[in-house]
């Protein structure tokens, strides 16, 4: 795990005012607020993958999801968690990597991840695909939103091919799209947003082979 490279995330934070933090837009995204509206997601358990200073993470609260929310730096959190309490929502923050969910198995019924899948070290990508599908419930959703390709190229700039790729064997796609955002230091970004249905979990391994004995 490159969690080393992970970990300055919080000096971000530490050093920097949310006014010149290019993704924080002072308001939630356009492509959530779509979503929840349209009936793309109905409330119920919701992850914010990567949450930062939570402005995506109260508006789902707000929207009646019961929301827990993820991410590295311990600044953002902080922040985070007054936010949320200046906006009268309970929120579960909680302080950890993506490439290891501190979440049970079968837990959500949606994960959030603005901005986030595209910060995974090419090394930790299977395992982060595996924990979002491990933690999501069978046909739940997760949206990924993830710097394309049009941003030029990079390790971290996708197609829609590679996003078909890395995810069809745990995710089937439901929609897929390209949007350009003017982003909060006005320089525009080009983004995929995904939709994406968990498929059914793999059985249960267990060494048991005798159908009549049970599990104790
Ligand atoms: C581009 S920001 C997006 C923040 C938020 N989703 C939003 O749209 O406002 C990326 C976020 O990923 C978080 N992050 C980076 N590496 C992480 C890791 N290994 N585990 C959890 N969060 C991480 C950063 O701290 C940062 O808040």
């Amino acid at each position: 795990m490159a969690d080393s490279n992970y970990t300055d995330w919080d000096l971000v934070y530490r050093d920097y005012p949310a006014s010149v933090l290019p993704w924080e837009l002072g308001g939630p995204r356009k492509i959530l607020v779509d979503l929840i509206e349209s009936g793309g997601v109905q409330s119920g358990n919701a992850l914010d993958l990567c949450c930062g200073l939570g402005t995506n993470t109260i508006y789902m609260a707000q929207k009646g999801f019961n929301v827990a929310a993820t991410d590295i730096s311990k600044h953002a959190l902080k922040m985070a968690k007054e936010k949320s309490k200046q906006a009268r929502v309970e929120i579960g923050f909680v302080l950890a990597s993506f490439v290891k969910l501190p979440f049970r198995d079968l837990m959500f019924d949606f994960v959030f991840d603005m901005g986030c899948f595209h910060h995974v070290e090419t090394e930790d990508r299977t395992e982060f695909i595996h924990g979002v599908h491990r933690v999501l419930k069978p046909k739940a959703q997760y949206q990924l939103t993830c710097f394309s390709d049009k941003n030029g190229p990079a390790w971290n700039h996708f197609t829609k091919e590679q996003i078909a790729h890395y995810f069809a064997k745990e995710f089937e796609i439901t929609r897929l799209e390209h949007f350009r955002s003017v982003e909060a230091d006005n320089y525009t970004r080009f983004f995929y947003t995904a939709l994406m249905q968990s498929r059914k979990k793999p059985n249960r391994q267990t060494t048991n082979t005798n159908p009549l004995q049970r599990d104790p």
